[in-house]
Order: C-alpha cells, then sequence, then structure tokens
C-alpha cells in the first residue's frame, strides 16, 4: 500500500529564501504526525504544499497514492485541511458556511446537517450555530474550521495549528476527538507549539528547522538517539541548539 503522503526533495523558493528546503518525507496510512519547528520553520508552507494550495519551487508530493501537481479532485474530496488562519467566509453563519462545503464535498444535505450537529454539540458552537462568522471570537472561528475540515470524514487530516487560540476545555474535547479518528484508521498531521500535547497526541514526530527536515521518527526513536530520559520539550531544545535568554537591558 502506498503511504498516505510521499514527499521527495521539496523546494519551495519566496525570492532568495527557500522557506522548505530539498525535503523528504513518508506519512504511512494511519500515522499520527506532529509537525514540529520554530516560527518559519516552513511548517504551514509545508502543509499548503501538501494540500495543493501552494505549488512547490521543485520536487514531487504524493498524496493517497496520487500526485498532487496533477490537480485531482479525488485527493481533495478525500484529505481535510485546517489551513493557517481561519480563511472562512465571514458573512455566513456557521450552519451556511458547513451547508457550504458539505456540498462542495458532494455531501447530502440531510447527512451535513447531521453531522454539523453532533460536530457543533461536541465543539459548544450550536449557541452562535445562527451568528455570522464575523462576529465569532478566534477560538470559535478555529472551533468552525475544524468543523469543516471534519465535516465529510476525511482518510487524511491536515491541521496547522488546531490548538492554537483554544480554550483548556475545548482542548481536551479536540485531542479526545482527534485520538478518536486516529483509532479509526484517519492518518492525521498537526503542527502546534503546544509540545506538552504533542507529546501527548503523536506518535510520530517531523522536526522542521529553517525549511530542512531535521529529525524524524517516533518520540521513542528520537529519544533513543538523543538521550532517553528527555522530554519532548527537552529533546526540541538540543535540537534547535539550546534556549535563548528573554531578559531585556532596561
Ligand atoms: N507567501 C509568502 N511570501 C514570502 N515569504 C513567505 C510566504 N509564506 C511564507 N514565507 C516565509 O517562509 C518562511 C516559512 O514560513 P511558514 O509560514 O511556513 O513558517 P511556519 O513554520 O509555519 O512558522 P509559524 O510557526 O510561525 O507558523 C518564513 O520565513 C516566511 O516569512
Ligand atoms: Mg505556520
Amino acid at each position: 500500500m502506498s503511504p498516505a503522503i510521499r514527499i521527495q526533495d521539496l523546494t519551495k523558493h519566496f525570492g532568495p529564501l527557500a522557506a522548505v528546503s530539498k525535503l523528504s518525507l513518508e506519512v504511512p496510512t494511519g500515522t499520527f504526525l506532529g509537525l514540529l519547528g520554530r516560527n518559519g520553520a516552513g511548517k504551514s508552507t509545508l502543509i499548503k504544499m501538501i494540500t495543493g494550495l501552494m505549488n512547490p519551487s521543485s520536487g514531487t508530493i504524493e498524496v493517497l497514492g496520487q500526485d498532487v501537481s496533477s490537480g485531482s479532485l479525488d485527493i481533495k474530496r478525500r484529505i481535510g485541511v485546517m489551513s493557517e488562519g481561519t480563511a472562512l467566509l465571514e458573512g455566513l453563519t456557521a450552519a451556511q458556511y458547513l451547508r457550504f462545503i458539505g456540498r462542495l464535498h458532494g455531501l447530502a444535505d440531510e447527512l451535513i446537517d447531521e453531522r454539523r450537529k453532533e460536530l457543533f454539540e461536541v465543539l459548544e458552537l450550536a449557541p452562535a450555530a445562527r451568528t455570522i462568522i464575523a462576529d465569532y471570537s478566534y477560538g470559535m472561528q478555529k472551533k468552525t474550521a475544524l468543523c469543516a475540515a471534519l465535516l465529510h470524514g476525511p482518510e487524511l487530516l491536515l491541521l496547522d495549528e488546531p490548538f492554537e487560540g483554544i480554550d483548556p476545555i475545548t482542548v481536551k474535547v479536540v485531542k479526545d476527538l482527534l485520538l478518536g479518528l486516529s483509532r479509526k484508521g484517519t492518518t492525521l498531521v498537526l503542527t502546534s507549539h503546544a509540545l506538552d500535547l504533542v507529546e501527548k497526541l503523536c506518535p510520530v514526530l517531523a522536526i522542521m528547522n529553517e525549511g530542512k527536515l531535521v529529525a524524524s521518527g517516533s518520540l521513542e526513536e528520537l529519544k533513543s538517539e538523543h538521550g532517553q530520559n528527555m522530554t519532548l520539550e527537552e529533546l526540541f531544545l538540543e535540537l534547535m541548539g539550546g534556549g535563548r535568554s528573554g531578559e531585556l537591558s532596561w
């Protein structure tokens, strides 16, 4: 069986900057991968290229056995994406927005409504379902974007910072929801700076620095290379060349 994602020699240039540089990575089907890296490491750029939202400068990406550059609609139907920011249609209510997204995926209105109600119940969006998205708090917008990514039951889910701006109670709900999907066989890739959450959720990690993949494998494998008793935070700091002082001179 082909892996859920196969990336070979992928590069993305923005002018002179290589935001992603000669990166190769395979994500087997059913993996729950945590993609880590400092601000500007290239994570969001990589996610956008995997999902076909951005073209690479060079290299190849296969998703679910198909070349992403083919622009295949079949891939788009089988993956769910929560890109950076929220990118929602702000003049719609969350219920209208999900109806729109569901129809794009070819779902029947009854199924969309059934799933939307369950998602809104679980993520506590039900009271705001008839308010336009522009009037939502940031966390509510993120939750709406997550619902849109999940609605069609994707085989592969790519989530760029799904926990950013989400309250601690909802973080627990989203964690349980993602672990449930993983148990059912969904392949998941998420980026997050919350290393404690990633450590609990993601059995497999890929760590980027300055556009390059600097480490990948299971946490156990990475620990056996760098130090058995390390937490993920300690491992991350070591790979990035240590922490820095944040003390000001004034
Ligand atoms: N559209 C763009 N035009 C020019 N440069 C860009 C563009 N998008 C990203 N970059 C640059 O590419 C690099 C990687 O950015 P990217 O958003 O992928 O990082 P990231 O790892 O997601 O960071 P963060 O953790 O802050 O979200 C950064 O230096 C950024 O300034
Ligand atoms: Mg990013």
